[in-house]
């Protein structure tokens, strides 16, 4: 049988400030002189009790201001790509989320220079690639969006795309028209949390308006035949989180995720982690769990971890390498 935590893929649903785990929180808290909201690790794991994503993301920005030098952002990165250099993962699109930060009074190289720095220890030390993409909070103004693109553009060169994230519900896509006709005029490539809490019409929308690469979560997808349709036709990724929509009550449990359904649609979907630190478990701990709940045969699992592959933003010479490797890993399981 296939040991699906250890195949072979690439992660492309991620949010590196979601990697926070409690114990580096506390250490971070201490380093920078930071009194953190919760006294104990016990008493901050008992507020990821999440009802909503909202009840998620107001503890996850709370968490985020223990994060304050470079240092921090290169040592949480390093420990990110650790984890995962043992749950078959060969390459990561980290999403970050500038205004966070900066309106923490951080500067953009603080964040960016850790993140890439630590991105690039980890390609030495684990041999994993890896991609940046900057997200935009949804829920502030698309002014405050389109400063964000403007802070990131002398940084051009190490961000591969723009994405959208944060309070989805009365956060239409079509606010940020024209912060992405912009982006992509700079050259990026763009991809939009859509159908996680919001309508399938957002998911219409990201596509049509925002001219989205990848969708992300859009498991509300499967209430729009419509819809399913065209993303099947088109091959357009969905990075499905399954425990994150269970922890955000997106869904009632693993046995009710629709990931099998949209396997059986034919939809290109990938299994991602999104808050590994916040949601109990990493990719490789999604993939198992999943495949548990669904009763994923070996064939779904290999699919899952090709699209993941074919869904990267990676070149191609290198996207051939990683899917001859996931080939071989398949063979010698079989063998
Ligand atoms: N949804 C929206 N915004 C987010 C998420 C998510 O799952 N994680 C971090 N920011
Ligand atoms: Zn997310």
């Amino acid at each position: 049988m296939l040991d699906s935590r250890a195949l072979p893929k690439a992660e492309l649903h991620l949010h590196i400030e979601g990697t926070l785990e409690p114990e580096m929180l506390f250490t971070l808290a201490e380093r920078n002189g930071v009194k953190p909201k919760y006294p104990t690790i016990e008493a901050l794991r008992k507020a990821y009790d999440f009802t909503d994503l909202q009840s998620f993301l107001d503890v996850y920005y709370e968490g985020m201001r223990v994060l304050r030098t470079t240092e921090d952002f290169r040592d949480l990165t390093i420990a990110y790509f650790e984890r995962v250099s043992t749950q078959g993962v060969r390459h990561a699109e980290l999403f970050f989320d500038p205004q966070a930060h900066l309106d923490r009074g951080l500067g953009f190289e603080t964040f960016l220079d850790g993140i890439w720095e630590g991105a690039r220890e980890a390609e030495r030390r684990f041999g994993i690639t890896s991609h940046l993409i900057m997200c935009f909070l949804r829920d502030l103004s698309a002014q405050s969006a389109m400063a964000t693109l403007d802070a990131a553009l002398p940084y051009r060169e190490r961000i591969v795309g723009v994405g959208l994230d944060s309070a989805e519900v009365g956060n239409p896509p079509t606010k940020f028209a024209t912060v992405f006709d912009r982006a992509r005029a700079e050259g990026f490539l763009t991809v939009a949390h859509a159908g996680e809490e919001g309508p399938p019409e957002f998911i219409w929308e990201a596509l049509d308006v925002l001219h989205v690469a990848r969708v992300d979560h859009g498991v509300r997808c499967i209430e729009d035949q419509q819809l399913v349709d065209r993303l099947r036709r088109q091959r357009v990724p969905l990075t499905v989180c399954p425990l994150s929509n269970v922890r955000l009550r997106v869904v009632p449990d693993l046995a009710h995720h629709p990931l099998k359904r949209m396997l059986d649609l034919g939809l290109v979907a990938t299994i991602n982690s999104d808050d590994p630190a916040y949601f109990g478990g990493y990719v490789g701990d999604n993939f198992f769990q999943t495949a548990a709940a669904l009763k994923l045969s070996d064939e779904e699992l290999v699919t899952v971890a090709r699209n993941s592959f074919e869904a990267s933003f990676i070149d191609d010479v290198s996207k051939r390498r990683y899917l001859k490797e996931l080939e071989s890993a398949t063979d010698a399981a079989r063998a």
